[in-house]
C-alpha cells in the first residue's frame, strides 16, 4: 500500500499535539493544545506541570484530530508517536498512550525521532505545495527552544539518513531568546514576543560580536575541532552585563509588575512598556543570533557542498531569520525552505509525516519500546 493515513502524537515538551497526515505530503487535521499558560509563571517549562497537561488533553486531542480529519480510530493505517528526545515523563504520556491505541486497534506503531519530525514539517508542506524537486544533500539546521543543529541529509532507499555535523555546546538558540525575555521582563515564551519588539530597535545600537557568540577552537586538537558548532551561552551573559551597566533592574521590575496584571500578554501589550534603550538591547541581540545562524549554516552548506537548505523549529518562525536566510542563500543560488509558522513549532502533523517512509519500509516499533530523552538522530 504506497497511501497511508497516519495519526501522529506529540507529547515531548510543553504542546499536546495529534495530527492526520495522508501519506506524507497531505495535512488533513492538525490539533496541538498549548500549555503556555500554565508554565508562564515559572518563565519556562516545568516538566511535573507538563506531563500532568499532557495526561489531561492527550484523549480529547487525539479525538479532535480524528474528527477534523473525518478519520476514526479504526480507519487510519498506522499510528507514530515520537520516541525522543524531549522531556521523558512528557514524552512517556504519549507513548503509553499510542501503544494502547496501537494493541487495541491492532494497528502498526511507528516511533519518531522528534529533530526528524521537524525536518519532515518542511518537506510536508513543500509536497503539498506541489514540490517534489529537492535536491540532496541536503542541510537542516533545526533551531527550537531545546535544539540548535545542523545535520546533513541523504536520501536512501527506505528512509532519509542523517550526519549530525553542529551543534549548540551550550545554550540552544530559542532558550538564549527565552532566557533574555525573561530577564528583560518581556514574559515567556520569549521569541515571538522579541521578534514583534525588535522591529521598534536599532540592530546596530549595542555593538554584541564574535566574542560574544562564537565558539573558540583555540587549544582544540585539529581532529577535534567542530568548525559548525554554535554556542549562545555568552550573549545571554552579554546581555545580563549591558542590564547591570546600564542601570535597567529598576525599568525592569515595573514592566513585570505592570504585566502581572495581564492574562495573556501579547507583544502589543509590553511595547507600551519598553524604552528605547530595551528595545534596543532587543534588537541588536536578535541581530547577533540571526547573523551567527545564518553564517554558520551557510558556511558548513559551502563546504559539504549542500544543494538544499532547510530551515525549521520554533526559533525558524523568526522574520528576521527567514529574511536573512532567503537574502543570504538566493546570493549563493541554494534553495531555502521553512514550514509555515505554525509547522515550526512543536506539532504532531510533522510525527505522522515523518513516520511515512517508515511506514512503507514496514519499519514498525518493538513492543517494549520506550521514552528516550536524549535520542540521537542518525
Ligand atoms: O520547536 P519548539 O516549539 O519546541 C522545542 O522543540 O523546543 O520551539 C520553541 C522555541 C521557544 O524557545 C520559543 O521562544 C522559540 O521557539 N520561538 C521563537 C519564535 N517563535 C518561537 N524564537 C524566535 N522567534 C520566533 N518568532
Ligand atoms: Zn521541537
Amino acid at each position: 500500500m504506497s497511501e497511508a493515513c497516519i495519526l501522529g502524537i506529540e507529547t515531548s515538551c510543553d504542546e499536546t499535539a495529534a495530527a492526520v497526515v495522508r501519506s506524507g505530503e497531505r495535512l488533513l487535521s492538525n490539533v496541538v493544545s498549548s500549555q503556555i499558560a500554565v508554565h508562564q509563571p515559572y518563565g519556562g517549562v516545568v516538566p511535573e506541570l507538563a506531563s500532568r497537561e499532557h495526561l489531561r488533553a492527550i484523549v480529547p486531542v487525539v479525538r479532535r484530530a480524528l474528527e477534523e480529519a473525518c478519520q476514526s480510530y479504526q480507519s487510519v493505517d498506522a499510528i507514530a508517536v515520537t520516541q525522543g528526545p524531549g522531556l521523558a515523563g512528557a514524552l512517556l504520556v504519549g507513548i503509553s498512550y499510542a501503544k494502547a491505541l496501537a494493541f487495541a486497534l491492532k494497528k502498526p506503531l511507528i516511533t519518531v525521532n522528534h529533530l526528524e519530525g521537524h525536518i519532515h514539517a518542511v518537506l510536508l508542506e513543500e509536497r503539498q505545495k506541489g514540490n517534489y524537486k529537492i535536491d540532496f544533500p541536503l542541510l537542516a539546521l533545526v533551531v527550537s527552544g531545546g535544539h540548535t543543529h545542523l545535520f546533513l541529509a541523504e536520501e536512501q532507499k527506505g528512509g532519509w539518513t542523517y550526519r549530525n555535523i553542529g551543534r549548540t555546546r551550550d545554550d540552544a538558540a530559542g532558550e538564549a531568546y527565552d532566557k533574555v525575555a525573561k530577564l528583560l521582563g518581556l514574559g515567556y515564551p520569549g521569541g515571538p514576543v522579541i521578534d514583534a519588539l525588535a522591529r521598534h530597535g536599532d540592530p546596530h545600537a549595542v555593538p554584541f560580536g564574535p566574542a560574544q557568540i562564537k565558539h573558540g577552537n583555540r587549544g582544540v586538537p585539529k581532529e577535534k575541532q567542530t568548525p559548525h558548532d554554535f554556542s549562545f551561552s555568552g550573549i545571554k551573559t552579554a546581555v545580563l552585563r549591558y542590564v547591570e551597566l546600564e542601570k535597567m533592574r529598576e525599568s525592569i521590575a515595573a514592566r513585570q509588575k505592570a504585566l502581572a496584571g495581564v492574562a495573556k500578554p501579547k507583544a502589543d501589550d509590553v511595547l507600551p512598556l519598553c524604552d528605547r534603550k530595551t528595545l534596543n538591547l532587543v534588537a541588536s541581540f536578535q541581530r547577533a543570533v540571526v547573523d551567527d545562524l545564518v553564517t554558520k549554516t551557510l558556511e558548513a552548506a559551502r563546504e559539504r557542498d549542500a544543494r538544499t537548505l532547510f530551515v525549521t523549529g520554533g526559533v525558524a518562525a523568526n522574520s528576521e531569520l527567514r529574511e536573512r536566510f532567503e537574502l543570504e542563500a538566493a546570493k549563493e543560488g541554494m534553495p531555502v525552505y521553512f514550514p509555515s509558522r505554525k509547522l515550526s513549532t512543536d506539532n504532531a502533523a510533522m510525527i505522522a509525516a515523518a513516520a511515512f517512509p517508515k511506514f512503507l519500509a514496514g519499519d514498525f516499533a518493538a513492543p517494549e519500546f520506550s521514552a528516550e530523552a536524549s535520542l540521537v538522530l542518525r
